[in-house]
């Protein structure tokens, strides 16, 4: 297998774990679980999103929590920005990269942000003007890149359209998301086949959601072409609230198990991450159910959830 030396861990838990989640974490507890990930060896972070709150009512501290966690000078601490007016509110409180978001399907985009797709490029490219300004960089994602909740396939040629858009705005890097986690290697490599006769692999992380237990594989998939970021989540948390049916991002330490195994480095503690997933697991008060925590409960015995 034709394999990169190394792999950049993109962390997702604070915002995509916490944002789906049907009880509220307390403000605390998701700081102390930020600075438990920030000791890690994880290098990126994204700790909240300054969406309305009303939207997303799990994350309604993201000022908080960004005023209190412990920063670490090799980390990167992002936030989700749908506009303006939360690039601002970002702002006052200090974030080093801001993601924004949008769709490949059009209904996807409208549940999730109340736009059209041709509505929301003048939206992000404003917020990509402002952060530039204000000295960050803009990561983009493409939410449902290869199927949406309500409209089922969409085509490489639909996430090319919204790529091409969000790299002539001047993201310097693009999340294409599996949102509902329906894809499978064939699919991925017919998606990133066109995308990479257009620009280099460098541009992309990919953004797995492993609602049918194909991550891992995609991962695979993506590797063996070029890609060398992916995001994932401790414990296998994470969702989006507008897309039904959406379940946990890959689990972090399961990533990390295969990515270590292939030789692959990607200077994170597979045992820091673990303790997170725990963590968090105690605080939200259900069992997660990444294969690395079921491995510790079962041969370490010493976790109760
Ligand atoms: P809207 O209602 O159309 O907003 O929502 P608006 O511009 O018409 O403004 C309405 C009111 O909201 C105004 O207040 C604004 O000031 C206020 P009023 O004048 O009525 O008092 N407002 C805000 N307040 C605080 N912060 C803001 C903000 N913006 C407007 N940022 C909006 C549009 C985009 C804001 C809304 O639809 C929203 O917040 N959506 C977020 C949905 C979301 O977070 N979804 C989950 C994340 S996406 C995802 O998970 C996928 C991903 O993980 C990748 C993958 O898995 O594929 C990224
Ligand atoms: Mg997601």
């Amino acid at each position: 297998m034709n394999l990169p030396q190394k792999v950049v861990i993109k962390e997702v838990g604070p915002r995509d774990g916490l944002q789906n989640e049907k009880g509220l974490i307390n403000t605390n507890e998701k700081v102390q679980w930020i600075d438990n990930l920030s000791q890690s060896g994880l290098q990126y972070i994204e700790v909240s999103s300054f969406v309305h709150p009303k939207w997303i009512p799990q994350l309604a501290d993201a000022e908080k929590v960004l005023k209190s966690i412990k920063r670490h000078n090799d980390v990167t601490y992002a936030a989700l920005i749908p506009n303006v007016k939360g690039l601002m509110r970002a702002l006052e409180v200090g974030i080093d990269e801001a993601s924004v978001f949008m769709s490949a399907s059009e209904s996807h985009n409208k549940n999730n942000i109340n736009k059209t797709i041709d509505e929301t490029f003048p939206v992000l490219k404003e917020v990509v003007e402002e952060a530039k300004k204000a000295n960050l960089t803009v990561r983009g994602y493409v939410s449902t890149v290869i199927g949406c909740p309500y409209e089922g396939s969409i085509s490489p040629e639909q996430v090319l359209r919204v790529v091409d858009a969000l790299v002539d705005m001047g993201v310097s890097e693009v999340s294409l998301g599996d949102t509902i986690g329906v894809g499978v290697p064939t699919q991925v490599e017919q998606l990133l086949t066109l995308l990479l006769k257009h620009y280099p692999p460098s541009l992309f992380a990919m953004h797995f959601h492993d609602t049918r237990g194909t991550a891992l594989a995609n991962i695979v998939k993506s590797l063996e072409m070029g890609i060398t970021t992916f995001d994932s989540s401790t414990g296998g948390l994470g969702g989006c609230p507008y897309a039904k049916g959406a379940s946990g991002n890959v689990a972090t330490e399961d990533v990390l198990y295969l990515l270590s195994e292939m030789g692959i480095e990607t200077g994170v503690d597979m045992n820091s991450i673990v303790e997170a997933a725990f963590f968090i697991e105690q605080k939200l008060g259900r069992n997660l159910m990444s294969k690395q925590m079921e491995i510790a409960r079962n041969t370490r015995g010493d976790y109760t959830s």
